[in-house]
């Protein structure tokens, strides 16, 4: 049988990932598509949803979707501008709001025969955020939500295109089901996915590596495959996967750039070759210090290392001659099409090799469909440690991007005993766990006074960085105990020769970064 799945069209909204995220949790498979790249003829489709969009649908340059492509075929949830833009398109009317409509607002009434709401509570909270209101709803249509400000919160029409037409349903709702404010907006969402378009609920982890262990074999049969390594969880998980479809077909490839964290080279690839992977470990790090000399800028040294890695990566990777694909593990929020209306590169990003041209191999990209949080239980599922599948993200270009200036082996050590003693605490207190990412930076153009027994110093700051995010597009600084960053303050400025001074950082991303470069 297929996998069924329902499209989500993005109109450029911040939330749109989060949508496909609820999907997903209703063990539901889902796809971000552009708002214009519908896949007419897809016969795995069962639903579509319209998600909101930061234009208003006066704008000459709004995005529109032809809705006859689906409408009345398959079921339709359009949220906020998704909403709008049905009642624009089918005869209803959009106005300006006079003051925009912001925050939790309450479903006053709310139609709870109506398929969308079953379940729901009367006064059920929601969250809105637009600019325009829907002052009129188009004929045939019927308002089953509404709040004290907004009369057309929820409508819908069970045969859009007339009756005795094809006859599946659309829906419209103003406010935002896929945010946590809206307190039963994955009830809603589960009424929509599992009573309207009858999803099977069959999206798990288990029956994912069932069907993809299978998909390898077929597809690989019986070529060699190369992969990049890189310790963390989305390269491992790739990689026993794959090592459980075609076993010692599989060769992996770890590069030590010289900028992993303390040890980290050392224990990784033992945990690798625990894992009964075949795994060829590469020492650059002579080469990528080298080329690294004078680099001072951020960007400057991201290309440096992604130059160098992939030419590291290559070198190896030609060894294995009878090679036929290279595997990545990609995920996919690292290919979702979003729809960026600014168009502006803030870091130029660096993973695991690029595809050796000239020697011809195919792309195998296990994960691309999954999200980090499911590429969690993916691994788990395969019976990866915890301690691996549990790691923070870990930039590409390692302590090279967390070392302001110019990077050398001296400074990386210092920043590798900091960082370690961080890290270390934060697992010692149990607070490791509770947060998405942290890490130490090492601000060596600065230089501050202290004062250590009699001893008058000049030397460095650490800054701490920790961070509480779901997906690393916005982040919040984690709020550690007081007497926890005293600890490690202390730890670091009595252990870490060249450290005199601990800071930690408070800023949220947006505007800040995670990565200080
Ligand atoms: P920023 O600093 O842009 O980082 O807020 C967002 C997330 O991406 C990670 N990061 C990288 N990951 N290669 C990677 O694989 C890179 O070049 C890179 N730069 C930043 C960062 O650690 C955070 O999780």
């Amino acid at each position: 049988m297929q996998q069924q799945k329902i499209i989500i069209l993005d109109f450029g909204s911040q939330t749109t990932q989060l949508i496909a995220r609820r999907l997903r949790e209703l063990d539901t498979f889902c796809e971000i598509l552009p708002y214009n790249k519908f896949p007419v003829g897809d016969p795995d489709v069962i639903g579509v949803i319209l998600s909101g969009s930061p234009f208003s649908v006066h704008d000459p340059e709004a995005f529109k979707v032809d809705l006859t492509q689906f409408m009345g075929r398959l079921p339709v949830l359009g949220i906020c501008y998704g909403a709008q833009f049905i009642s624009h398109t089918l005869g209803g009317r959009v106005e300006k709001a006079d003051s925009r409509e912001y925050g939790r607002a309450h479903l006053e009434t709310v139609d709870t025969s109506n398929p969308l709401f079953k379940d729901f509570d009367q006064n059920s909270q929601v969250w809105m955020s637009h600019g325009d209101t829907i002052t009129a709803i188009p004929d045939g249509f019927e308002v089953i939500g509404s709040t004290k400000d907004v009369t057309n919160a929820a409508f819908w029409s069970p045969s859009p295109l007339g009756e005795g037409r094809d006859e599946a349903p659309v829906f419209a709702v103003q406010f935002h089901p896929e945010v946590f404010h809206t307190l039963q907006g994955t009830l809603l969402l589960k009424n929509f996915v599992v009573d309207v378009c009858g999803s099977r609920q069959d999206w798990s982890p288990a029956n994912f590596v069932d069907t993809t262990v299978a998909e390898l074999r077929k597809l690989i049969g019986s070529d060699r495959v190369i992969l990049g390594l890189s310790g963390g969880v989305d390269s491992s998980v790739a990689a026993v996967l794959l090592n459980r479809a075609i076993g010692n077909q599989l060769t992996c490839i770890f590069v030590d750039h010289g900028m992993l964290r303390k040890n980290e080279f050392r224990n990784v690839m033992k945990d690798y070759e625990g894992l009964g992977l075949n795994v060829i470990g590469v020492d650059a790090s002579q080469k990528f210090f080298a080329d690294l000399a004078g680099a001072l800028e951020p960007e400057q040294k991201r290309k440096i290392i992604g130059r160098d890695f992939i030419e590291v990566f290559n070198e190896e990777a030609k060894k294995i001659t009878d090679a036929k694909w290279l595997a990545q593990g990609t995920i996919y929020p690292d290919r979702i099409e979003s729809l960026n209306i600014t168009g502006k590169v803030i870091k130029s990003h660096h993973n695991v090799g690029g595809l050796p041209k000239e020697m011809n191999l195919k792309l195998c990209e296990p994960l691309k469909w999954l999200f980090k949080d499911e590429v969690r239980r993916v691994g788990r599922q395969l019976g990866i440690p915890e301690h691996l599948i549990g790691r923070h993200p870990f930039p590409g270009p390692g302590l090279a991007v967390r070392i302001l200036g110019e990077v050398t082996p001296e400074k990386v050590r210092i920043l590798q005993d900091a960082d370690d003693i961080y890290i270390q605490a934060l697992r010692d207190w149990g607070l490791y766990d509770q947060i998405w990412q942290a890490g130490a930076i090492l601000l060596s153009d600065v230089r501050s006074v202290g004062v250590m027994g009699d001893e008058r110093t000049y030397e460095n700051p650490v800054a701490l960085r920790a961070v509480t995010s779901t997906d690393a597009m916005t982040a919040d600084w984690a709020h550690l105990p007081y007497e926890f960053l005293a600890k490690v303050s202390n730890d670091i400025i009595n252990k870490v020769k060249g450290v005199n001074r601990v800071c930690y950082d408070i800023s949220s991303k947006p505007p800040s970064t995670i990565e200080w470069e």
